[in-house]
Order: structure tokens, then sequence, then C-alpha cells
């Protein structure tokens, strides 16, 4: 059983399985993230974007007490991160880290029970068979961990982040390197551990994996780009645009959108069609469609133009690079 959520010692009481207020961690004069704020609810898949180096395996190590924050404060699960209270936190989270880090010369079996009696775990043996259920590797759990693939080792260490009962799963890339069936398998056990009501906190590089997953999204670039549903982001980043597609162009198609309300501009796309930007897709695009239809317009097709996470990260990251670099 996990312990309360809302129980935190000196009867405190957190509602958020995570609450970072401006933490920073530097190595020397590197910095690895800096004036990072963020909540994170019970129960939530939340995803944590950025690219290599921008400091998420650090911010996951960081709230894992596996290491110290330079600056700034956290609250793990209900407990205040404070070397302290290490301890109380590790047993309400587990981390499965970037690399498996297993005894090679043990078995898959011997590993989990290497890790199962850190955890002091009543039943190990119906953890560990639960565990490689799991993950699907039953049949591998009498093979040295030496003799897995890269894959295999993964899975062995995702097994090992559920043996502990965790509320708060923090999970490093955790299909990085699995064949897309592999991959696959991972996003039904995250599936299944939400509906557990285990938070999740998932570090990527598969933004379609965020998207599929993910509640909300953080895209760190070592300080905090952007947090939001992946739907806000997008609204957030682009204009809406509604794409018109005509069987003939239109002679006047200034006269078309111009008087149709919440229109903010158009251009043609060079494919045939009308690119046109809304302030609000619902309301414009019923208007577009009777404004060509009263122009005489064949319409061929009328539809919301989509941006998918891919494009939001590419954006935020290419303006960091371009501010990086300076204009021109
Ligand atoms: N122990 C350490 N000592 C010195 N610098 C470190 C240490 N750990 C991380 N760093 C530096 O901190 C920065 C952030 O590293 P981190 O591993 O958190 O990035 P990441 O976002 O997880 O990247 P990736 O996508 O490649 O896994 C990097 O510049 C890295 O070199
Ligand atoms: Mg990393």
């Amino acid at each position: 059983m996990n312990p309360d959520p809302s129980s935190a010692p000196g009867g405190k009481t957190n509602t958020a399985a995570l609450a970072v207020e401006h933490l920073s961690k530097s190595f020397g004069e590197r910095v690895a993230f800096r004036d990072v704020s963020f909540e994170v609810g019970y129960g939530e898949v939340f995803g944590f974007l950025g690219p290599n180096g921008a400091g998420k395996t650090t911010t996951v190590r960081t709230l894992g007490t596996l290491i110290g924050p330079t600056s700034g404060s956290a609250t793990v699960a209900g407990v205040p991160l404070t070397p302290e209270n290490g301890v109380e936190i590790r047993r309400r989270i587990a981390i499965m880290p970037e690399l498996p880090g297993l005894y090679l010369r043990l078995t898959v079996t011997e590993n989990l029970e290497c890790f199962a009696g850190l955890y002091e775990s009543p039943d190990p043996r119906e953890r560990i068979d639960a565990a490689l259920g799991a993950v699907n590797l039953a049949d591998r759990a009498g093979d040295p961990c030496g003799a897995l693939s890269k894959g295999l080792r993964q899975r062995v260490a995702l097994a090992r982040a559920l043996l502990g009962d965790p509320q708060v799963l923090f999970l490093d890339e955790p299909t990085s390197g699995l064949d897309p069936v592999a991959a696959r398998d991972v996003h039904e056990l995250i599936d299944e551990l939400r509906q557990r009501g285990v938070t999740i906190f998932l570090t990527t590089h598969r933004l379609e994996e965020a998207e599929r997953l993910c509640d909300r999204v953080a895209i760190l670039n070592t300080t905090l780009r952007m947090i939001g549903r992946p739907d806000d982001l997008r609204d957030q980043l682009f204009a809406k645009t509604i794409t018109a597609r005509t069987l003939k162009p239109l002679p006047d198609p200034d006269g078309v959108f111009g008087g149709v309300a919440g229109v903010d501009g158009w251009h043609a796309d060079g494919s045939g069609g009308y690119a046109i930007a809304v302030s609000d897709s619902t309301v414009a695009a019923p208007a577009i469609t009777r404004a060509l239809v009263d122009a005489g317009a064949d319409v061929l097709s009328i539809g919301e133009s989509r941006h998918s996470l891919e494009d939001v990260y590419l954006e935020l990251i290419d303006e960091d690079a371009e501010l990086q670099t300076g204009p021109g």
C-alpha cells in the first residue's frame, strides 16, 4: 500500500506530487538547470522534454534525492526535499535511470532480489514476478543480465523501478533503444500505472510518445521554456489556421475572406489552397464555409491545420538557438 499521499512528515499536507520552486543545479561553473518551477498533480503523467544536455536527467537525479540542488526548493511525494528527508522520499518514489546499472553477472531475478531486499518488500517473490510480467521478461528471468540486449536490460531496469509500489515514478527515457513493439508495451504499462494512480515523470526524446501519454509536458533548455497541455502549447505558439481548398482559384479571395468575422489574414498556400489565420476556428470555419459557398466556389475541403508537439518543440528550441547565436 502507498502511504497516504496527502500526509507528510510534520503534519503538513501538500496536494501536489511534485512542487518545484526556483530549483537550480550547477556543477562548478556549468549550469545543468536554472530557476525551474513547476507542479505535478497526483496521478498525472508529466512529460519532460528538451535537447541533449538540457538538464532533464539532472532534474530527475535532484528530485530523486541522488544529488542535492544548488538552490531553490522542492516537495517530492509530499515530503520537502532536504538531506534529512532523503530516506522518506526514496520510500515513496522510484527511478528508472537513463543507464540501467545492473549487476551483469547476476541473473535478472537475482538483480531484482537485490533491489527488492532494499525496499524491504514483504512478499518479494510475488512482486518480482509481477514486475517481470509487467515488462514481459518472465522467460528471461534466469539469464545473466550481461547476456541481455540493450533493450532487454532497459526492461529489467523498468521492472526494478516497479518493485517498490512507488507513488511517484521517474522514468528517464524508458523507451530509448527499444524496438517498436517493446516501446508500445512500455506505453501500455504507463497507461496501466496511470490508471492505478501512479504519478509519472517521464523524460523522452520521442515527441509522439509525450503527445500520446502525457497530460502535460514541460520543455526544458536549462531554463523551463514552456509548460502545459500539448494542445495549449500549440495554441500559445501558433496562430490557428484553417486550410480551404477550392476546385478553381478564387477570383477575389480578399472579397471572400476579408468580410468573415474572426479571420485575421490569409495567404495562398502554394498548393491550390488558402491558409486562413483565425482567432477561433469553431466560429470561423462555418463562417468561411458559408462565405465560400455564397461566392459560388466549389469547395473541395476545409479543415483546421494541426501543429504537432514536435512543431512546438522545434519552434522553441530553434528560438533558443537563434538567441544564442544572435541576429545576423
Ligand atoms: N556529474 C556531472 N558533472 C558535471 N557536469 C554534469 C554532470 N551531470 C550532468 N552534467 C552537465 O549538466 C548538463 C545537463 O546534463 P543532463 O544529463 O541533465 O542533460 P539531459 O537533458 O538529461 O540530456 P540527454 O538528453 O542527453 O540525456 C550537461 O551540460 C552535462 O554535461
Ligand atoms: Mg538525460
